[in-house]
């Protein structure tokens, strides 16, 4: 038996806090319609996707005990790369003295999940590699048109991480995992280089509770875990009545999800591991809980996995 462990955590949020009242004042928009129909109140703008995911990445190493240089995998999960190339990864690396490789990946909101099944995957596929840092960064304001409100009051910035540490003694991190992807669906969210999101909101909230709720009951099934076993349900933070909707549909227990988009808005990449980061410093996980993860995005992409938390 071997397997890896989330040894180590950390997050990052840009100092500007933009509230509701401040889209109220110049868009024709208000408090109250943010958050009956998103559940968002407010959301931190600023940084850069490499100097959020190096406050974050250096938190978690910090966390989990180590020296950078003893990380020999960084996976960085952004849409908002700082360049085209190279990868934003390098700048992440080079800056916080990281070993061996590294790399970006993009599978929009749906990605950190991606990343923590692909990174757990290459730690257990032989002696290559023993300690990953997974990040996920979105710096989603430079890529969004703050006068179109449609989409100006959802999207925001942001960094979380964690640390997976390969242990002979350990068992498996991924109990089952789900990553789909229906490339039919792209025109209904997207965004050009050098332009900014477009979606069809009404389409993707109704894709997204289906896709997200298909794929996360195919995870529980396969791990043979029952809705009233998981610990902590850690979603993809884009809207609170798509959460609502999940948790109904699969049975799941309201007071176990892991919940900050109403401070955060929806960060893509760094969503997921701000919630599940959030969860962990209020104590909200023991050794052995089994955490769902779930994903989707732009692709339209989706993701599902079963994970045991070790640390
Ligand atoms: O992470 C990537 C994935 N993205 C998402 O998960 C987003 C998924 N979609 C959603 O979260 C929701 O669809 C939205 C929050 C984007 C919109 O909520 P909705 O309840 O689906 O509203 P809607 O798009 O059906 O629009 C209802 C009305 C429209 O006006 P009319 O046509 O009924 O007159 C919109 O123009 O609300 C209007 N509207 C707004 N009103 C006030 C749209 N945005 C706003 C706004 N303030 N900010």
């Amino acid at each position: 038996m071997s397997g890896s462990v989330i040894s180590g955590w950390g997050s990052a949020l840009p100092e500007k806090v933009v509230t509701n009242a401040e889209f109220e004042a110049r868009l024709d928009t208000s408090d109250a319609w943010i958050v009956e129909r998103t559940g968002i109140r407010e959301r931190r703008f600023g940084g850069t996707t490499s100097s959020l995911a190096i406050e974050a990445g250096a938190a978690a190493i910090e966390k989990a005990g180590l020296e950078p240089g003893q990380i020999d995998l960084l996976v960085l999960s952004t849409t908002t790369p700082d360049k085209t190339v190279p990868a934003t990864s390098s700048t992440v690396h080079a800056q916080l003295g990281c070993s061996g490789a590294a790399f970006d990946l993009n599978a929009a909101c749906a990605g950190y999940v991606y990343a923590l099944v692909t990174a757990d995957a290459m730690l257990s596929a032989g002696p290559g590699f023993r300690r990953a840092l997974v990040i996920g960064s979105d710096t989603l304001s430079t890529i969004t048109d703050m006068e179109d409100r449609s989409t100006a009051v959802l999207f925001a910035d942001g960094a979380g991480a964690v640390v997976l540490e390969h242990r002979e003694e350990a068992e498996p991190l991924v109990l089952a995992s789900d990553l789909g992807l229906d490339g039919s669906l792209l025109p209904i969210l997207y965004c050009e280089h050098g332009g900014y999101m477009k979606m069809e909101g009404r389409e993707v909230f109704r894709r997204a509770v289906r896709a997200t709720v298909e794929s996360a009951d195919k995870v529980l099934r396969a791990a043979g875990v029952s809705p009233d076993e998981i610990a902590l349900f850690v979603p993809h933070q884009a809207n609170l009545r798509i959460i609502d909707a999940m948790v109904q549909r699969l049975g799941l227990a309201p007071e176990r999800s892991a919940i900050v988009l109403d401070t955060t808005g929806n960060t893509s990449s760094a969503s997921v591991p701000l919630a599940l980061t959030a969860a962990a410093d209020a104590g909200r996980l023991a050794p052995g809980d089994l955490i769902l993860f779930s994903g989707f995005g732009a692709g339209m992409t989706w993701a599902s996995a079963v994970v045991r938390w070790g640390a």
